[in-house]
């Protein structure tokens, strides 16, 4: 990786976790008193376990950079937390609620999550939902405490709403869990990583671009690059559940296959596999060609995307 590169998403990364604490930390509530909050100190802890350790922060880092690369006044050096940082916590809220929620028996049953006991294991399956639930609804809060424009808040809700619900990566979940055992075609596959995944991709880019004030022909070229990127990311994924390693991932290596998912190498083989995220990258980084430098961030996060190793 550019030296550069690196040290911008290691900047990034420490800015939102900043952020992360903060809206951990929340503000006083008319409907918990000081009182009640010490007797949910165990749905607070598993909120900050489930957020708090160690996520790569794609999508925050997505957000950043499609906002960079529609508004250069969009300033990620400086230290104090902004707007920004608060919706780039909304979305790390919904992806860390999405992880507890695929962790739990019901679902993926997996023990290990981000190098740790995924959130159920660390403290227990009713904690896990609970903590997941209110994760789902502090996000949207964070969306209405910032400052922007109330027409910009609820452009920004909607989109994030739309990506997380039925319709997006909940369907996408529903989707994958009925396929399990299942022969499913390609097609069905690809719209099964579009949602559970490339929903919220695609959210973290249009919000970017929204809260950058983008036009809707630069949305739309933006969002060509988030399908393709977010198809990608899953992809990835199911390369990397096959050829890394437990300790690489922070979670159970061949977790897809002891369950009969389906999975791109397990439909096209792994050569088929990766010829596939090849294509998305290219294409990816097509939908990108009448942006200038500024869309930079963007185009060496498709690169990240493709090569990361967990
Ligand atoms: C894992 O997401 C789940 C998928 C959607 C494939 P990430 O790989 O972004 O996980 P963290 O946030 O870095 O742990
Ligand atoms: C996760 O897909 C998708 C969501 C959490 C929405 P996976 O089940 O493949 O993710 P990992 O491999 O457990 O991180
Ligand atoms: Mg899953
Ligand atoms: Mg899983
Ligand atoms: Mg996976």
């Amino acid at each position: 990786m550019d030296s550069d590169f690196e040290s911008y998403i290691s900047h990034c990364q420490q800015r939102i976790n900043r952020a992360l604490e903060l809206a951990l930390q929340g503000s006083n509530s008319p409907y918990c008193s000081i009182p009640t909050q010490q007797h949910t100190q165990e749905l607070f802890a598993a909120m900050h376990y489930s957020v708090m350790n160690g996520g790569k922060r794609v999508r925050p880092l997505l957000f950043y950079a499609a906002a960079q690369a529609l508004d250069e006044g969009v300033d990620v050096t400086g230290n104090n937390t902004t707007d920004l940082d608060q919706l780039g916590c909304a979305l790390e809220f919904i992806h860390s609620y999405s992880l507890v929620h695929d962790d739990l028996p019901a679902m993926d049953d997996d023990d290990l999550r981000r190098g740790k006991p995924s959130c159920h294991r660390a403290f227990n399956e009713a904690t896990a939902i609970l903590c997941a639930d209110a994760l789902q609804a502090e996000a949207f809060a964070l969306i209405c405490a910032t400052s922007l424009d109330p027409s910009v808040k609820v452009a920004l809700v909607r989109e994030l709403a739309g990506a997380a619900g039925a319709r997006g990566m909940v369907g996408g979940q529903a989707i994958d869990l009925a396929a399990v055992g299942q022969n499913i075609d390609v097609a069905h596959l690809q719209s099964m990583h579009q949602l559970k995944t490339g929903a919220l991709i695609r959210a973290s880019v249009a919000m970017g671009a929204i809260a950058a004030g983008g036009s809707k022909e630069q949305l739309a070229a933006l969002d060509t690059y988030a399908l393709d990127i977010g198809l990608a990311f899953q992809v990835r994924d199911d390369i990397l559940d096959i050829e890394s390693d437990t300790a690489t991932l922070g979670k159970a290596q061949g977790a897809d296959l002891a369950l009969g998912k389906p999975t791109y190498p397990a439909l096209l083989g792994m050569k088929g596999a990766k010829e596939k995220l090849r294509e998305l990258y290219e294409d990816a980084l097509s939908s990108l060609e009448s942006f200038d430098g500024q869309a930079l961030r963007l185009r060496q996060l498709a690169d990240f995307i493709i090569q990361r190793r967990h």
